[in-house]
């Protein structure tokens, strides 16, 4: 797609490498049960210090999540720099309520960035706008305290103005004290509007100072990317539907947008102990290609536990992406949505890569004998399996049955497929096209 919305900061590398890790990680990951723990369950901030009080992830190390992200094929990464709950990563000079203060006694965000750096993985940071610990945060209808019987009192001498100065120094750290920071990655606004009508005080980009913070993200790192939830439309570099598969390209205004996906392998981005809908591998393995074949990147997450370490469920999962990426990465990296003329037949989804010319066929089920693809006649040099670079024959009309000859009358290319289906959760088929 050539009109695609241009974008403020330098996207060109992240529409070609399509696939990062997203890691939740902060005190949530002690209760175990969901990062909104916290607002879930109105917990104060009393009642929430225990989580501050045992922090102590003594087998993190950095460079062991660095690798499982790169044997997975993931090229960046987004870390929760501050979640909702308030609580700081990194050894910030605003507030004591970060890593370095908790029994664990040091900054966890310098590390990992320097640890993936190491691995060729660029740098995102998530940083909630939303804050349930800082005094100045004003107190709203989707605040852990919301339902506080003195809520109003609570509200008294808080100054959302004060709030906005420190998520500014801190925004400022972020972007000075690491070194070049690829994406920036806010989280979320929720202005009372028909979705919200009854909040007694919704949140939008004049509670975060949206404009001037976007102004000095903009002097401090001009090629940050940007995502799209600061409330304010035009300022954006990427649009990020999370926890749904879009029908198709994004569009704002009918023209095709830079996007990600942000999901989950099971239904929470904080460790979660007793959760259970982890997605299968080959789901996984479709989300991503799904993604990619509508133009987007996928952003998957992992949330490693309060000892420091992903667990066996994200390990296994990870892995099997590491699998299949193996294989078939070429149909991945540098791919995007097929020209408008090919259209994928059922079952079915298109990548294609520009630069090369080659066409990808994702068999997300696989069919008897043949597959027929509409409009591909006579544009095919050449046809492989991607994991084993096996020859696929493209049958001829003549001699052949009846059924293909049909297809092929159509304009259709009919390939001709072995039985046995081979080893890869989502199988591909190479195109060169001519
Ligand atoms: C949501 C949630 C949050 C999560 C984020 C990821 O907005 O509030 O917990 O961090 O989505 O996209």
């Amino acid at each position: 797609m050539s009109n695609i919305r241009p974008t403020h900061g330098d996207s060109d590398w992240f529409v070609k490498d399509r696939f990062g890790m997203f890691i939740h990680w902060g005190l949530y990951s002690l209760p175990a049960r969901h990062e909104w723990v916290k607002q879930r369950e109105e917990i104060s901030d009393e009642d929430y210090q225990k989580y501050f009080d045992h922090f102590d992830p003594d087998l993190y190390d950095p460079k062991i999540w660095a690798k499982a992200a790169a044997d997975a094929g993931m090229k960046y990464f987004v870390i929760t720099t501050k979640h909702h709950d308030g609580f700081c990563l990194w050894d910030t000079k605003l507030t004591d309520y970060n890593a370095t203060n908790t029994p664990y006694g040091k900054d966890v965000l310098r590390p990992m960035v320097d640890a993936f750096r190491e691995q060729g993985i660029k740098v995102g940071f998530y940083h909630s706008l939303i804050d349930w610990h800082h005094p100045q945060f004003v107190v709203d209808s989707m605040h852990s305290q919301r339902n506080h019987p003195d809520r109003d009192k609570l509200n008294e001498g808080r100054d959302q103005k004060k709030y906005i100065e420190y998520l500014k120094g801190q925004v400022r750290e972020l972007l000075t004290d690491f070194g070049d920071i690829d994406i920036l990655w806010f989280d979320f606004s929720y202005p009372k509007n028909e979705n919200h009508p009854n909040d007694f005080v919704g949140k939008g980009h004049e509670d975060w100072g949206s404009e001037e913070l976007n102004k000095m993200i903009r002097e401090l790192a001009p090629n940050i990317i940007l995502n799209d939830r600061l409330d304010i439309p035009d300022i954006w570099d990427i649009k990020t539907p999370e926890q749904f598969q879009p029908v198709e390209w994004p569009k704002v205004d009918g023209t095709p947008v830079v996007w990600e996906a942000c999901q989950t392998f099971s239904g929470s981005w904080g460790y979660h102990r007793d959760e259970s809908t982890w997605k299968s591998p080959e789901m996984l393995v479709r989300m991503l290609v799904d993604t990619v074949s509508k133009g987007g990147n996928l952003l998957m997450n992992v949330g490693p536990t309060g000892r420091g370490e992903f667990d066996k469920r994200a390990l296994s999962a990870l892995s099997e992406y590491g699998k299949w990426m193996h294989h078939h990465q070429r149909a991945i990296y540098g791919c995007t949505q097929a020209p408008d003329e090919f259209k994928a037949p059922v079952d079915c989804r298109y990548t294609y890569n520009p630069d090369t010319n080659r066409l990808y066929v994702h068999l997300f089920a696989w069919p008897f004998r043949h597959v027929h693809l509409p409009g591909l006649k006579n544009k095919v040099a050449y046809a492989q399996l991607l994991n084993d670079a096996s020859e696929i024959k493209m049958p001829k009309p003549a001699g052949v049955h009846t059924n293909v000859q049909a297809s092929m009358e159509q304009n259709n290319l009919t390939l001709e497929l072995p039985i046995v289906q081979p080893d890869a959760y989502v199988p591909v088929i190479e195109l060169f096209l001519k």
